[in-house]
């Protein structure tokens, strides 16, 4: 591919063009300062390639996504959330061998250390369980001490990978007050995560099938997303090369906001909110068109998407397959389709090319599940979990790793000096 060319102050300079597998063309500006002495500004970022990776690839006008080439729709139809975790930490499907063994070594890591409930009791039954979740996954560096030894990283990745899932069940635990239930090795990753967060010591819950398949599609579709914010942090916080525990505990501290995995607490508290108020979806359109209102239609709209979300569009014909399977009737849904017509339809969304995300259906389908609203963020760090730890893993094994250190452009005051308090 021809070089691309940069004309500054009438100096003209060349950049190496190359492009992705899926021919997406990146020009290489990682010369760009020191030949130029001028920087590349894209605040957000939505511009800016920080790394090649082998993982994740997303045609957002297409409404693609496929995980390491494989097809979203294929994945969630007939796939297992485990069998999708071994797929993006080692980059193929399992044969039956290979899922055996993975299977196994999650069930042999799933107890976290008896001392970690002493940790959970410091906290305030009213805690956020994402608060809780940060601070249990830095935690396990603690327990579990960072070698560089590869076997011990793919050893601390399986422990991250089969903790979380206890500590997310004994997160909710903790907010309702009830003993904290141990993982069961005769049960699938999904199903023993769910008997961790409903059985009670007086009664085994009893798994539907319909709630385990329900859950495992959530978890598929959240798993990888290539890029986004809570991901690009677990590798801005590892490029310094910092533990798999740290660097992922720092993802679930980006993911909280309601900008990104927060969104599905935000959508539900929305559609009751608009459910309370006499349901009138027009009102809150209105509202989210009116720069001056501060409020945006949470699960709607999306950096990468333009034209769907491949994951909304399985997860809206999910929520009603799932909550006629459970005969759910929840008006949310209603709501929440009514919302997604109006706005679908209006100029302002048409012209923004904004449409309902990932985060706009998975609270109606969690809540069939018997999940708590409070919990929504955590099944997505849950879910998102394979996707840190692969993208952690591909960055600390790529050579061209460098420390992430972006530039800025100062704006401040110039030079000036000091002047003594009593004369200020
Ligand atoms: N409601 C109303 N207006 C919106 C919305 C929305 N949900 N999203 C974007 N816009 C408008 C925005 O005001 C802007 O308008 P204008 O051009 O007049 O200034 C335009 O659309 C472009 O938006 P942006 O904020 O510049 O887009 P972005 O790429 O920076 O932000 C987003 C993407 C997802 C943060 C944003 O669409 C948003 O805030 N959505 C609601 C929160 C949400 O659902 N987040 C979950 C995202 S999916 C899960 C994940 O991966 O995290």
């Amino acid at each position: 591919m021809p070089n691309a060319k940069l004309i500054l102050n009438d100096k003209e300079y060349e950049f190496p063009v190359f492009a992705g597998s899926e021919n997406e063309v990146a020009i290489d500006i990682s010369k760009l300062r020191a030949q130029t002495g001028a920087i590349a500004y894209d605040p957000g970022y939505g511009n800016v390639g920080a790394c090649s990776s082998s993982i994740t690839y997303i045609d957002g006008d297409a409404g693609i996504l496929r995980y390491r080439g494989y097809p979203i729709e294929q994945l969630a139809t007939q796939a297992t959330f485990v069998e999708v975790c071994y797929l993006l930490i080692y980059g193929h499907l399992p044969t039956a061998d290979e899922l055996e063994k993975f299977n196994a070594r999650l069930n042999k890591h799933s107890l976290v250390h008896e001392d970690m409930k002493k940790l959970f009791e410091g906290y305030p039954p009213s805690a956020h369980p994402m608060a809780i979740m940060s601070a249990m996954v830095i935690s396990l560096s603690a327990y579990h001490p960072d070698l560089l030894d590869p076997e011990i990283i793919d050893t601390n990745i399986m422990r991250l990978l089969a903790k979380f899932k206890t500590l997310a069940a004994f997160t909710y635990k903790k907010s309702v007050g009830q003993p904290y239930v141990y993982p069961r090795s005769d049960l699938s990753y999904t199903a023993d995560f769910l008997h961790m967060m409903f059985s009670v010591p007086t009664h085994d819950y009893d798994i539907p099938d319909v709630v385990v398949k329900a859950l495992d599609l959530l978890l598929i579709l959240h798993a990888d997303h290539e890029q986004n914010c809570s991901t690009s942090t677990v590798r801005m916080v590892g490029s310094s090369q910092a533990n798999v525990f740290a660097s992922v505990a720092a993802g679930v501290n980006a993911l909280w906001g309601p900008l990104h995995g927060g969104a599905n607490q935000e959508v539900i508290m929305m559609l009751e909110d608009i459910h309370k108020d006499g349901g009138d979806v027009q009102k809150y359109v209105n509202m989210a068109k009116d720069k001056n209102s501060h409020f945006r239609l949470f699960g709607f709209g999306h950096r990468v998407y333009k034209n769907f979300d491949p994951r909304a569009k399985i997860l809206g014909k999910a929520a009603d397959d799932v909550l006629n399977a459970l005969h759910v009737t929840d008006p949310l849904l209603d709501i929440a389709r009514g919302l997604a017509d109006a706005a679908l339809s209006d100029p302002y969304f048409i012209e923004r090319k904004l449409y309902p995300n990932v985060d706009f259906y998975s609270g109606i389908i969690y809540r069939a599940l018997g999940i708590p609203t409070s919990m929504f963020t955590v099944m997505f760090g849950l879910g998102r979990l394979p996707g840190w730890i692969s993208q952690w893993k591909e960055m600390h094994n790529d050579p061209q790793t460098r420390i992430n250190r972006p530039r800025q452009i100062y704006t401040g005051e110039t030079a000036r000096d000091y002047v003594p308090v009593d004369q200020r």
